[in-house]
């Protein structure tokens, strides 16, 4: 790492995933924020073509767009670029009218009982998820936006992206952890809850108020949210870029198609779970599903970067008093030989003097810590990218090795 600079930066707190917060949108990762990306477009003056390959819910692209930089994103789960394309849209006030009194509709012809309810998904287990009277009212507010609502239209998406909100709201999940986890089904036990079916229209009223008002606040910049596989960057778009700004997938076990199978599954993006485990493997860091049985018998395909350090961590996880060491070895081997893949693709889509900035966080296995920010600093190093800098953004969590970081270099 010698030509990599290391800096400490305090000034950020942390904040807990806030997707059932006020914010008009979905949330995917609590690092990666809005005050992150200002804070690395603020080094820059001119308008500037930006890269986002992993864009998630298209933080990246709006921030950029807000400041009148030109955006492209890629993702490889359809579900978020049809997100990414809703939340970069620009919406003038009639479009806005147009979605409230398209939302009254559908809930007069709901309350009437006008409407064919949709089945419910095929999510496993979809009673820990919503109970009965939550579970019939979203499967009948469905089926009144589908028969309502055909064709997806700038108002339709934005009735949509409310009612994601309105399925995690009425949902027994809770989000605010890495990883989600159930609450206690007996606190939204019907009987002692009658009054919230009464409520639930309101609830969706006051979600999509908040994707609305959001909405009309959307600068009039477009951007390109592309669908596709970050690792075959160049193949994706002919365009350079000036600027890569990404929170790419932690090596951290952590399941994107997991935690967004109940809005996946909703909007018909997944119709079983073998789709979802197939999506998962697809994904860089997927580990669930037939994902992981895949990882069992996975083997390295290159061996192009393989640092002294990096197969002794490996060898470490792999020997570790667990029976997953195997499994997780492999799957943090994989997740590096992805991003290298990655990196090297990146190297074709910039420009001569282009900077890439990767927010990381590095994690431990059985009490391994895998430094993820060296280990990318290092590839790009290997990838011939100059001025290689880490800086530590935060601290991830209560467990005191765990940070996250900004790892950027210069592509000339
Ligand atoms: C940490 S999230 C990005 C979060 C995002 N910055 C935000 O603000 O929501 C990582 C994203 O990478 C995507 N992803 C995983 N593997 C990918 C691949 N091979 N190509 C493109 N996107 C991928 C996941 O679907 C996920 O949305």
């Amino acid at each position: 790492m010698s030509n990599t600079q290391i800096k400490q930066r305090s000034d950020y707190t942390f904040k807990h995933n806030q997707t059932k917060g006020r914010h008009g949108w979905l949330r995917l990762t609590p690092a990666y924020s809005v005050k992150i990306v200002r804070e690395v477009l603020a080094q820059f003056n001119l308008p500037l073509k930006i890269i986002d390959p992993f864009s998630g819910t298209a933080t990246t692209a709006l921030c950029a767009a807000q400041q009148g930089h030109q955006a492209t994103t890629v993702d490889i789960n359809p579900f978020l670029q049809w997100l990414g394309k809703v939340k970069t849209d620009f919406y003038n006030p009639d479009d806005i009218d147009l979605a409230y009194q398209q939302a009254e509709q559908v809930l007069f012809a709901v309350s009437q009982g006008k409407v064919k309810a949709v089945a419910p998904p095929p999510i496993h287990n979809i009673e820990r998820w919503w109970n009965p009277l939550a579970l019939t009212f979203l499967c009948r507010l469905k089926g009144g936006l589908d028969a309502l609502l055909p064709e997806r239209h700038k108002s339709t998406n934005l009735l949509l992206v409310a009612f994601c909100r309105t399925i995690i709201k009425l949902s027994n999940a809770a989000f605010n952890h890495q990883s989600m986890s159930f609450k206690d089904i007996k606190q939204t036990d019907i009987s002692e809850n009658l009054d919230w079916l009464e409520n639930y229209d309101n609830i969706y009223r006051t979600e999509l108020d908040a994707v609305l008002t959001t909405a009309l606040n959307n600068p009039q910049q477009p951007s390109q949210i592309i669908g596709g596989d970050a690792r075959h960057l160049n193949e994706l778009t002919p365009t350079k870029f000036d600027l890569l700004l990404t929170s790419p997938p932690y090596p951290n076990r952590m399941s994107y198609i997991r935690e967004l199978r109940p809005y996946m599954y909703w909007l018909g993006y997944l119709k079983e779970s073998r789709e979802a485990g197939e999506l998962d493997w697809q994904a860089i860091g997927g580990t669930w599903g037939i994902a992981t049985s895949r990882l069992l018998e996975w083997q390295p395909k290159c061996n192009e970067f393989a640092p002294h350090y990096f197969t002794e961590i490996l060898d470490r996880i792999s020997h570790a008093n667990n029976k997953n060491g195997v499994l997780l070895s492999n799957y943090v081997a994989k997740y590096f030989e992805d991003i290298w893949t990655h990196l090297k693709a990146v190297r074709k889509v910039m420009n001569h003097g282009g900077q890439v900035h990767y927010i990381v966080g590095n994690s431990t296995f059985y009490g391994v810590l895998l430094p993820t920010e060296r280990l990318y600093a290092d590839m790009l190093n290997a990838l011939a990218f100059k001025d290689i800098t880490i800086q530590t953004v935060r601290k991830r969590n209560s467990k005191k090795e765990l940070f996250e970081f900004d790892v950027s270099g210069r592509w000339f």
